[in-house]
């Protein structure tokens, strides 16, 4: 994956910073993000609608992975953001992020959430449902205050992977429906509203997708809502934004498109209809989360006890586990690892490495073939970018890992390792109703 190497030695190197020398600096389980590679996915997808000559807007999805440094990176690699609670928002905000270039998700926005971004000024909402519709109204009035939005339809397509199921009408809690009315209702909620600005329209069809058909699909049938509404009540929507999903690779199991192919094959379909209706072109917005930052994310962890059992497996265990990566639990997600500080040995051994955490399903890898693993030892599992420090919790009172980033033989810390006291912080004494013993 990206500048990942072997040294001389036989460790592990990413960015050209070996991974054992990490360990020492910063402790383990530690999370470490090739800067490199997530430049060169971001520059990708930019890349990619600008030789097309297609008006876009890439944005993080950054719940796959949220904090102040990958913030600072996304605003200098241009990418515009995707927050989905007041917390990212507020993380956005601290880090400098450019508020207009800042896009708000979420299916129950608080007020309180709502009015943030309007006091931050941020570039657009994608209004979900009803409720929001009549929220945003009141706050946008009261504030008289302008805000662009999009509106979240659900096509009816869902894409898992290599399939795609279309519906009629999608069993989904997000955005509203395109086939029964719902997405015209919300349309003449929010047209001719003095405050609210109407930019067009958003749907997201999955994660994790290998194949474009979902995309092309997708897209075709917001074109279609889209030249009803231009027919209907002359209105143009100028932005089309067909969210995230892009597949990775995470073992070889998997074998995603490179993520030009998703734009080329989406653009492809947008220009048919807007060929085929008489539109404009519209700008095309994307929010991949996964394809940004997931191969660029390495979990290092210090092998500690392991456990023969006889005639079925041998398990060793590290110091963490679903705390800091619950996809294996939650999703039986799959990864591949290495011993980091023998990469260049044989994998002659079958091991599955289990967390620490107490919790008999709290397992990372199942078999993986690894070198032979002795206490001490580093274990590095791959892709571990999206989802896995934004997912970490302090089950059984394990603290957050530290996070750095490595670039060009340079190493940072993001992300302090959370202490014994930040586990105490917020935690009062009982008082209530003391029984004194006498
Ligand atoms: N846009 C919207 C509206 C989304 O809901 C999502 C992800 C994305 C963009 C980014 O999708 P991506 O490019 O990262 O696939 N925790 C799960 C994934 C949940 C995805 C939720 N929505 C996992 O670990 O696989």
């Amino acid at each position: 994956y990206g500048t990942q190497d072997i040294s001389k030695n036989g460790h592990l190197t990413i960015g050209g910073v070996d991974t054992v020398d990490l360990a020492k600096v910063y402790g383990t389980p530690l999370f470490v993000y090739d800067i490199d590679l997530i430049r060169k996915r971001a520059r990708g997808f930019i890349d990619t609608f600008r030789k097309l000559g297609v008006n876009a807007e890439v944005a993080y999805a950054s719940k796959a992975f949220s904090c102040i440094a990958i913030y600072q990176l996304a605003a200098e690699e241009h990418l515009s953001l995707d927050v989905v609670s007041g917390g990212e928002l507020y993380t956005a905000i601290k880090s400098g992020f450019p508020a207009e270039r800042i896009h708000f998700h979420g299916n129950n926005k608080s007020v309180a959430e709502l009015e943030l971004a309007f006091d931050t000024k941020i570039g657009c909402i994608v209004v979900d449902n009803f409720y929001e519709i009549e929220l945003l109204k009141q706050i946008s009035e009261t504030k008289q205050q302008p805000m662009r939005i999009l509106l979240r339809v659900t096509p009816g397509v869902e894409a898992h992977t290599h399939d795609f199921i279309t519906t009629g009408q999608a069993d989904s809690k997000f955005g509203f429906d395109l086939n029964n009315g719902q997405a015209d209702e919300a349309f003449k909620k929010v047209a001719n509203h003095p405050y609210l600005q109407l930019l067009g329209l958003h749907c997201h069809i999955g994660s994790q997708i290998f194949e474009t058909d979902g995309f092309s699909l997708a897209a075709g049938k917001l074109m279609k809502k889209i030249s009803d509404w231009k027919e209907e009540h002359q209105f143009e929507c100028t932005v089309l934004n067909l969210g995230g999903g892009f597949g990775i690779r995470y073992t070889n199991e998997d074998q995603p498109l490179e993520p030009q192919i998703y734009v080329e094959e989406m653009i492809k379909t947008v220009l048919e209809n807007v060929q085929a209706y008489k539109l404009s072109m519209p700008e095309i917005w994307i929010e991949p989360g996964r394809s940004l930052v997931g191969d660029a994310g390495t979990s290092i962890y210090t092998v500690g006890s392991q456990k023969e059992v006889p005639n079925v497996r041998q398990y060793i265990a590290v110091d963490g586990g679903m705390s800091d990566n619950i996809r294996p639990a939650l999703y039986d997600a799959k990864y591949e690892a290495v011993i980091a500080n023998k990469a260049n040995e044989q994998r002659d051994f079958t091991y599955t490495v289990a967390g620490k955490l107490c919790e008999s399903g709290d397992k990372l890898i199942v078999d993986a073939a690894l070198q032979n693993a002795e206490s001490g030892d580093l274990l590095a599992i791959f892709c571990t970018g999206a989802y896995g420090y934004s997912m970490a919790s302090n089950y059984n009172r394990i603290p957050r890992p530290a996070v750095v980033f490595v670039e060009s033989g340079e190493h940072q810390l993001v992300i302090q390792r959370e202490s014994y006291e930040d586990l105490v912080q917020n935690d009062l004494p009982f008082t209530l109703n003391k029984v004194s013993v006498k």
